[in-house]
């Protein structure tokens, strides 16, 4: 029997996930990314993380018909090829030939996000779907854009960078990982959410989150059910320029269904109730018409099982 690992190359985390040739998850493992120390140091993480899983199985090295990686960053999809990761510090990195070189196995690599959106539109909250964006919420915002049931790659494999629509208005904008200020990551990734946090703290504001020693987002998403005027206002603000963005998607792309995964999902009706509402807003009413927008249903699953699918579906 075959199997085929998926990764997820996460800026905090690496995932992996031992599929079988039918594309289920049969086995999954989570490591740190290990970003600050290096291109060499993630890669090497990968490397031990696909070799460690496959031993910890019940299946042999031998059984590894290929390895698929979603990675987070503006991704060369036909060349293999990290361009630009924004939040795992890595630039021009040619991942595919260098894992091929370490695991001898075959790999196939494309955006993380575009991967998860595989895996939502194949089995998740897309599924029987032909038109979906799927947006990753986490350290940094991605997304995939399925059209026809397929990733749409652009020209040049950059489509779907949402995390990078610029949103912010100048005066309030901040610099964003890839060089550029406003960018929608600044402020709807579950780091921007922190960010917010940290600084409403730092201003004195009264807030339940001056009492929690290291912010995180769950953090800020808790004391905004409990009331806390201050964790709700930050979470509106990053529901907001979400609800702007996929404004802008829709009328641009007219998909029947938004999916919003990443760790910032969990933070549930609190963000959903007001990206929706924003979204209404601001889009012409013909446009949001029969219009959704759902939670991922594979939670941290999704870019696993879209990774090794690469093998096991295209
Ligand atoms: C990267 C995307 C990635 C997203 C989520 C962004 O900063 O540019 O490629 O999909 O983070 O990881
Ligand atoms: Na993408
Ligand atoms: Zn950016």
């Amino acid at each position: 029997e075959k199997i085929y690992i998926g990764v997820d190359l996460g800026g905090t985390a690496i995932k992996v996930g031992i599929c079988n040739e039918e594309g289920q998850l049969l086995h999954t493992y989570e490591g740190p990314t290990e970003a600050d120390k290096g291109a060499d140091a993630v890669v090497s993480n990968i490397e031990q993380y696909v070799r460690h899983i496959v031993e910890q199985s019940p299946f042999d090295w031998e059984q590894v018909a290929g390895v698929g990686a979603g990675v987070a960053g503006f991704t060369d999809v036909r060349e293999g090829i990290i361009i630009l990761a924004p939040n795992v510090g890595l630039r021009d990195l040619p991942i595919r030939e260098i894992l091929e070189a370490r695991l001898g196995k075959p790999v196939k690599i494309d955006n993380d996000a575009n991967v998860a959106a595989l895996g939502e539109a194949w089995g998740g909250a897309g599924k029987g779907i032909d038109h979906c964006v799927c947006a990753t919420l986490g350290t940094g915002v991605g997304a995939g854009i399925i059209i026809h049931g397929k990733i749409y790659q652009g020209f040049a494999g950059f489509a779907g960078e949402l995390g990078h629509m610029s949103v912010v208005p100048d005066l309030e904008a901040i610099q964003c990982g890839c060089g550029e200020t406003g960018c929608l990551e600044t402020v709807s990734s579950a780091t921007g959410i922190i960010r917010m946090a940290n600084d409403a703290v730092a201003r004195g504001e009264r807030t339940a989150l001056s009492q929690v020693e290291k912010i995180m987002a769950k953090d800020v998403f808790d004391a905004a059910k409990a009331g806390d005027e201050v964790a709700i206002r930050i979470v509106n603000r990053a529901a907001f320029y979400l609800g702007k963005a996929l404004a802008a998607v829709a009328v641009v792309l007219n998909p029947e269904v938004f999916i919003i995964g990443g760790g910032v999902s969990k933070a549930g009706d609190i963000l959903f109730n007001e990206v929706r509402s924003v979204f209404q807003k601001l889009t012409p009413e013909v446009a949001a018409r029969g219009v959704s927008i759902v939670p991922a249903t594979l939670g941290n699953d999704a870019g696993m099982v879209g990774a090794a699918g690469l093998f096991t579906r295209s």
